[in-house]
């Protein structure tokens, strides 16, 4: 049951070697002990398996686990003669089977690996290819648990790593653990402390089409690995983050160091020094740096090193041991160098700047050519290009850096965002987009750094162009902000997960719910909000034969945008396939950049267009005019303007709305002289061109300009909106909260889950008001608590009291009974438009529950609130007792609220 081949511990020498970490440290723990011969822990390679069941598309972080209903995998004995309901099995039912993992080299360079079992799950039986031809690729999908087993054959109980790759959720000796590392990215593997002896480890495996393909028999492979820790506190080489050296010049003053506190204690990092020079830290300076006992951070931070001519830096870092808050043991160091790179200005480089939230991201830049035409032409300001990767893909790789190589003399400063991770974090959309934004701001302190004297850039005209995951990235970033786009290029993208792969086989569901989750999504259905693109250059390409991203995508969009009164260029190319070597550059694509550069923005106004919103907190103006507020929150809510120039300078508005509460208006070519909503005249002020100024929607249903924003902090601001994902526009980094041990455990798990999914830095914080007032960023509340829980400060839409959980509806409370809930999961408000997201339990299990839901894979659905119930945990959406949306007071939306 139990196997590991020498050749294991040979490949953990090699490993090793390639590490070069040095230090003194008071507590490390120890030299290598496999090498000194102590015994290793061990992964069983063989697994029971049970499954398959049904589960619909990114439906898994609702529960929806049918072995719920029996308890719960993990309490199930294996019985040979048992078999359980499935609408997948051979006449409705499944029975345990067996599998044998296979060992695989160890990727974890840096610890002592003991190698990778990767075990392989598929169901021949079920004829997956005809519930395909019915279903489509939501077939292909299925949920199933495995049980194997650690051996922890030493005597002493040690912190091990755990990587789950392709793993979503798993328990451990029951004990439930949710996120693992559905990507592979191995940012940030599970600190377990394993004691002597023999432990069950139970892995619910999901099997999803966008992450594992749609083709040929769906089988799942998913990969776990252990690895002890060399240190207790490690610098994690491979996601350091440092500039390019360009032309004996860092590219720019910020890094990131991660460090990994795999000790049982707490850590305070107290300075780190490159190179010799010391360093600022980016974030919050008035706390100190503290790693939770399993937690990883990113350290980020700015340092005065400018020429730099060395091949590598040596980072080291000053911690100590802090088992409360003021207690500190000696500081011990660890070192590690790192090696740089060097290029020369007109290469793709890498830039580093700081993401709102707080951490160092990074893009490659290319600025323009020296040959570039429009380098001769004084005060030319030459616009962006965006090249979003793919899901995957590093922005630091030849794949993608050279993939504009043809057009090296293209007048456009040529940008590769990161998005920050391979997935761009949220496939673009909150978190990637910020990181689009912050890497376009981070060009003039580059051209300022290397007193750059060829063209200029316009930070406001993007030509955005984007393969795949990267051609959604394009088509968000044009619905969403239209008026930074000049052009836009779609190249294979998708439309929207609903679109690529249908949400079929989410557990049945009173539709009112399900339309709920639904519209929870439409803000990233960007066939929604195609009117957008009017009057912007679009040139679409996708291959006939692309068996990943079907060319209907791209031929259905070109359809809507056409109804839309708008056209784009589509370009199918016969006999091609998701991806080929000058999929970026094909001719009509050279051609398309080459004239969006040559653009004026100016030129572009319509006079009559349709500006459209799914969530005014993901959107930005089109021509100057915004949908600020939303009569409901769960609609797409629309404008449509028409222009009238009367002279040169002045023009007329008439507008029509539906389902919009406010307007902005942030600029325009000419002078407003007159203004007309829904029928209502206004009288408008040329005077204030530049400011943004409202337009609001009375109780009366009439409309009136409003001469200042309504500020007071009991209204719910724009940034505010946009359910749970609206926490992701934090400005600075999280801080999670616990009450007690097993708040504790939860809120490790959530800055777990967003250092591996967003690659983002929290602080994990025992819960007090002033945590609360003191955080820089949006707030992760994990509690237990029956009493007047948690003062936000602000007027809370669900409280939880003695009797019950309140829910604040238009003129009374909605009591719920803890005995009829298991527990909640809501936005709230904080000061300075801050956001508090509450993860609250009746009991652990409820908290288990309601943790799942806090944002992490794109697609889960994303409302303001959710009231659960026990059920939920094999019925999915069908167990909740109340979901929703809240308005702009922060009361239950009444018609886009299920309670
Ligand atoms: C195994 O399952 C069968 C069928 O449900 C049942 O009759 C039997 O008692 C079970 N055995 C054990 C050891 O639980
Ligand atoms: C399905 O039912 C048939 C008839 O009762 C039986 O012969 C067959 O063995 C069953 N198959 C499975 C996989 O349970
Ligand atoms: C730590 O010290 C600060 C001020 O020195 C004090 O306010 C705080 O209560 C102390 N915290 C603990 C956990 O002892
Ligand atoms: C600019 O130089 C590159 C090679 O460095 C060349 O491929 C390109 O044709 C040149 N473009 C112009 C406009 O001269
Ligand atoms: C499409 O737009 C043109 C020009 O803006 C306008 O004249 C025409 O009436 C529009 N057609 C429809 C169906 O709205």
């Amino acid at each position: 049951m139990f196997g590991v081949s020498h050749a294991i511990v040979w490949l953990v020498l090699l490993a090793l070697y390639q590490c070069e970490i040095t230090g003194t440290s008071q507590w490390t723990v120890g030299p290598l002990q496999t090498i000194t011969g102590l015994p290793s822990p061990l992964i069983s390679d063989t697994w029971q398996i049970l499954g398959p069941f049904q589960i619909g598309t990114r439906e898994a972080a609702w529960g929806s686990d049918p072995l719920e209903y029996h308890g719960g995998f993990p309490s199930i004995k294996y019985n040979a003669s048992e078999s359980f309901k499935s609408a997948l099995g051979l006449n409705g039912s499944v029975t345990w089977s067996e599998t044998t993992g296979i060992w695989m080299e160890s990727m974890d360079k840096c610890n002592s690996g003991y190698g990778q079992m990767s075990l392989s799950l598929s169901f021949p039986e079920v004829n997956w290819d005809f519930l395909q031809s019915v279903y489509g690729w939501s077939a292909k999908q299925y949920q199933a648990w495995m049980r194997g087993s650690i051996l922890n054959e030493g005597d002493t109980s040690e912190n091990v790593l755990l990587y789950t790759d392709q793993i979503l959720e798993y328990a451990i000796d029951g004990t439930r653990h949710w996120g693992g590392d559905f990507y592979s990215y191995r940012r940030a593997p599970h600190i377990i402390h394993l004691r002597p002896g023999l432990h069950t480890i139970d892995i619910r495996v999901v099997r999803d089409v966008r992450a594992m393909g749609g083709t040929g028999e769906p089988s799942t492979t998913v990969r776990l690995e252990l690895a002890r820790p060399r240190r207790s506190l490690e610098i994690i080489k491979s996601s350091v983050l440092v500039p390019d050296v360009v032309d004996g010049v860092l590219s720019s003053p910020y890094i990131s160091i991660p460090l990994r506190n795999a000790g049982s204690d707490w850590v305070r990092a107290e300075s780190v020094d490159v190179a010799g020079v010391s360093t600022h830290r980016l974030d919050d300076l008035s706390s100190s740096f503290l790693l939770a006992p399993g937690q990883t951070r990113p350290f980020a931070f700015e340092i005065d090193l400018e020429g730099y001519h060395q091949s590598s830096i040596e980072v080291t870092v000053t911690y100590a041991a802090a088992n409360t808050a003021n207690t500190t043991t000696i500081p011990s160091t660890t070192s590690i160098n790192i090696p740089l790179r060097h290029r020369s200005r007109h290469d793709a480089q890498k830039l580093t700047y700081p993401h709102p939230s707080g951490i160092v991201s990074y893009a490659m830049l290319r600025p323009p050519a020296a040959n570039a035409s429009c380098s001769k032409i004084q005060d030319f300001r030459a616009p962006i290009l965006l090249a979003l990767h793919g899901a995957g893909v590093d922005a630091d790789s030849d794949q993608q850096t050279h993939s504009l190589d043809a057009v090296v003399d293209l007048c456009a400063w040529v940008l590769f965002p990161s998005g920050v991770t391979t997935w761009s974090g949220d496939d673009w959309h909150n978190w990637g987009f910020a990181d689009v934004q912050a890497a376009v701001d981070a060009i003039p302190g580059w051209m300022a750094r290397f007193d750059w004297i060829g063209p200029g850039v316009d930070v406001q005209s993007w030509i955005v162009s984007g393969h795949s995951n990267g051609g959604q990235g394009t088509w968000y970033i044009l619905a969403h902000h239209p008026d930074k786009v000049l052009a836009a290029a779609p190249v294979s993208g998708y439309l929207s997960i609903p679109q690529y792969v249908p949400y079929q086989f989410w557990h049945q569901a009173d539709p009112v719910i399900l339309a709920l989750v639904q519209s929870s999504l439409s803000s990233y259905r960007h066939q929604l909000l195609a009117p957008n693109s009017r009057g912007i250059p679009i040139l679409q390409q996708h291959g006939r034969i692309d068996d990943n991203v079907p060319a209907y995508h791209a031929r259905l969009m070109s359809q809507l945008i056409a109804e839309a009164n708008w056209s784009s260029t589509y370009v199918e190319l016969p006999d091609r396939n998701h991806w080929f070597d000058g999929v970026m550059t094909t001719p009509a694509l050279q051609e398309f950049y080459r004239s969006s550069a040559a653009l004026e923005k100016r030129a572009m106004a319509l006079d009559m267009f349709r500006v459209v919103s799914a969530n005014p907190g993901d959107t930005g103006p089109k021509q100057g005019i915004r949908i600020r507020r939303l009569e409901e929150p769960s609609r797409v809510g629309l404008v449509d303007v028409v222009v009238e120039q009367i002279d040169a300078d002045t023009c007329f508005f008439e507008l029509k709305t539906r389902n919009v509460r406010e307007i902005g208006f942030q600029y325009y070519d000419c002078g407003i002289v007159g203004l007309r909503v829904d029928g209502k005249e206004l009288v408008a002020d040329i005077s204030r061109e530049s400011l943004e100024w409202p337009v609001v929607k009375g109780n009366d249903g009439l409309w009136m300009e409003s001469l200042v924003w309504d500020t007071s902090t009991s209204l719910r601001s724009t940034i505010q909106m946009g359910g749970f994902d609206a926490i992701l526009r934090t400005k600075g980094r999280f801080t999670v909260t616990y009450e007690d041990a097993i708040t504790f455990v939860k809120a490790q798990q959530i800055a777990r889950n967003f250092y591996q999914y967003f690659a983002a830095d929290s602080l994990i914080a025992e819960y007090d008001s002033s945590a609360l007032s003191s955080a820089p960023g949006n707030v992760i509340l994990t509690s237990l608590t029956r009493e007047p829980l948690i003062d936000i400060g602000e007027p809370s839409p669900i409280t939880i009291r003695d009797d019950g959980l309140h829910l604040r509806r238009a003129n009374w409370d909605e009591r719920f009974p803890f005995e009829e809930i298991s527990g909640a999961i809501f936005v709230s408000p904080l000061d300075n438009h801050r956001l508090a997201l509450v993860v609250w339990g009746v009991d652990e299990a409820g908290l288990t529950s309601a943790s799942r839901l806090v944002p992490l894979l794109t697609g889960v659905g994303s409302p303001d609130f959710v009231v659960l119930d026990k059920s939920m945990a094999w019925q999915g959406v069908a167990g909740v007792r109340a979901i929703g949306y809240f308005d702009d007071e922060w009361r239950v939306a009444e018609r886009s609220s299920y309670v």
